[in-house]
C-alpha cells in the first residue's frame, strides 16, 4: 500500500511529523530524488542523508561520532537539562556511543559473549518461547500485545540469565528507555519516565548480577566481568549498561519486525508460500522484510570536525540522520526497489548499518524472525489481519511498526 509523498511547509522533511509514519517511502523517494543531502532544522541544524552510497560511506566515516548520549535531552533548553544531567553517565557507559579504538576493544569483547547468540543455542530457546506463546491460539489476537512484543523479551531476558518472569517489566522500561531515542517529539514528561526506567533497570541489573556472583552461577553478565578479551573486561557497572542496552536494542525493533513483516504479507498473499516452502526461501525472505519495511528507519551519528562533504560544510556539534529505511529503496542500488521480492538476491540492505557498528543481534533478529514467521504460517495457514480494526502505529519514526495489530487466525 502507497500513499503520496508528504508535504511539509515549515521544514520538507522532519522528524516531528505523524503524517510520515504510515508510509514515509515516498516522501524518501522525493528526498532522495530532490535532495538527498538535506540540511534540517531538527536538533537545532542537523543533516539528513537519503542515498545508500552516501549512507555507507558516511557510516564508516571517522569524522562522524556514535556519541549520542545526550540526544534526547539537546533539544531542551539548557535550565532544563540539568534535571536529566543524571542519565548520561549511564548511557555513555553502553559499547553503542564508542568510537574508534575504544570502541573496538569493547566491542570485541561482546562479540566473545555474544557468540553465545548462535544458531544452535538460540534455536531451542525461541522455539520454546513461541509455542508457550501461541498455545492455544483461535479467533482474533492482537499479533503484536500478545506475541511479537513479549517474544522477543522472554528470549532476551532468559540470554541475559534473569528470572523469565521478569520479562514484562524489562520489557516496559525498555520500551520508556527506546522512546528517548527516535520518537517524534519528547516531552519533559517522556524523559521523566525513560529517565525512572533507565535508573531502576541498572539498579535491578546490578542486584541480579550481585546475586548470580554470590552464587557462582554465571550469567552473560558476570562473564562480561569475570572474563578477559586481549586483558580487556568490563567492571560491574559498565557490564551491566550492556545488558540495557542489549535488552532495549533488541527487543524494540525485533517486535516490529514481526509486526510490518506481517503486514507485507497481507498485500502479497502470493509470496505466502515462501514462508513455508524450505528454510532457504524463509531466509531470504527475512532479509527482504528487513530492506522493504524495516523497523530502524534511520541511524545517528554526530560530526566532529568541520569538514565539506559533496559540497556541504558539516559542522562540528551536528547531528546526521542516516535514514538506512531510505535507503534500503534506492533505485540505485535495488531492482524495482518499491517491490516486495521475498526470492530478491542480492540484497545488500543496510537495516543492521555496516561498518563497526554493525547489530550485534543480527543473528539473533534472522532466526528469531524465521521461527516467528514459519510458527504463525504453519499454525495458522489462513491468518489474516483483522479487516475491520485498524492497525495502529507507534508513533516513533527511530522504531517504526505497529504498537497495535489485530489478526485472525482463521481457527
Ligand atoms: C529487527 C531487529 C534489529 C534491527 C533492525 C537492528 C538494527 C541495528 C542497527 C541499524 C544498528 C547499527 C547502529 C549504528 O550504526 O549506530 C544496530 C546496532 C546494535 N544492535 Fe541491533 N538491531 C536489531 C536487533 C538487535 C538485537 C536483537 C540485539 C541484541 C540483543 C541488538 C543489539 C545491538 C547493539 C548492541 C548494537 C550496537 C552495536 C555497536 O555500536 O557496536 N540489535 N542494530
Amino acid at each position: 500500500m502507497t500513499t503520496a509523498a508528504v508535504a511539509l511547509s515549515a521544514d520538507p522533511f522532519s522528524l516531528s511529523n505523524p503524517e510520515l509514519i504510515p508510509d514515509p517511502y515516498p516522501t524518501y523517494a522525493a528526498m532522495r530524488h530532490d535532495e538527498p543531502i538535506h540540511q534540517s532544522s531538527m536538533y537545532g541544524g542537523s543533516w539528513v542523508i537519503f542515498a545508500h552510497d552516501d549512507i555507507t560511506t558516511l557510516l564508516r566515516d571517522p569524522r562522524l561520532s556514535n556519541n549520542r548520549a545526550t540526544l534526547p535531552i539537546k533539544a531542551l533548553p539548557l535550565a532544563q537539562q540539568q534535571e536529566f544531567a543524571d542519565i548520561v553517565p549511564v548511557l555513555t557507559r553502553w559499547v553503542a556511543f564508542f568510537d574508534g579504538h575504544d570502541h573496538a576493544v569493547r566491542r570485541q569483547h561482546m562479540n566473545k559473549m555474544c557468540d553465545l547468540f548462535s544458531r544452535d543455542k538460540l534455536a531451542p530457546i525461541i522455539q520454546k518461547a513461541i509455542d508457550t506463546l501461541l498455545a492455544g491460539w483461535s479467533g482474533r489476537h492482537d499479533l503484536i500485545s500478545e506475541f511479537a512484543r513479549p517474544l522477543p523479551a522472554m528470549v532476551i531476558t532468559q540470554l541475559l540469565g534473569a528470572p523469565m518472569d521478569d520479562h514484562v517489566q524489562l520489557a516496559e522500561w525498555s520500551d520508556d528507555i527506546a522512546y528517548l531515542f527516535g520518537a517524534s517529539s519528547l516531552t519533559v514528561e517522556d524523559l521523566r519516565r525513560g529517565q525512572r526506567a533507565i535508573h531502576a533497570f541498572a539498579r535491578y541489573l546490578r542486584d541480579q548480577t550481585h546475586n548470580a556472583m554470590r552464587r557462582h552461577n554465571p550469567t552473560m553478565i558476570t562473564k562480561l566481568v569475570e572474563e578477559e578479551t586481549d586483558n580487556f573486561r568490563f567492571i560491574l557497572d559498565d557490564a551491566c549498561g550492556q545488558a540495557m542496552l542489549l535488552m532495549f536494542a533488541g527487543l524494540e525493533p525485533l517486535r516490529y519486525l514481526i509486526g510490518n513483516a506481517t503486514w507485507s504479507l497481507e498485500w502479497h498473499p502470493e509470496q505466502r508460500h515462501l514462508i513455508t516452502e524450505n528454510d532457504r526461501t524463509l531466509r531470504h525472505a527475512v532479509e527482504e522484510f528487513l530492506r522493504y519495511d524495516g523497523p530502524v528507519q534511520y541511524i545517528g551519528r554526530m560530526v566532529t570536525e568541520d569538514f565539506t562533504y559533496k559540497g556541504h560544510k558539516f559542522t562540528a556539534g551536528q547531528p546526521v540522520l542516516l535514514y538506512i529505511g531510505a535507503a534500503n529503496r534506492d533505485e540505485n542500488q535495488f531492482r524495482d526497489p518499491e517491490t516486495l521480492d521475498l526470492t530478491r538476491r542480492p540484497n545488500p540492505h543496510l537495516s543492521f548499518g555496516r561498518g563497526a557498528h554493525n547489530c550485534i543481534g543480527a543473528t539473533l533478529v534472522r532466526e528469531q524472525t524465521a521461527l516467528a514467521l514459519h510458527a504463525l504460517a504453519t499454525r495458522f495457514p489462513a491468518l489474516r489481519v483483522a479487516p475491520d480494526v485498524p492497525p495502529v502505529y507507534n508513533t516513533n519514526l527511530g522504531f517504526r511498526g505497529f504498537s497495535s495489530l489485530t489478526v485472525d487466525t482463521g481457527l
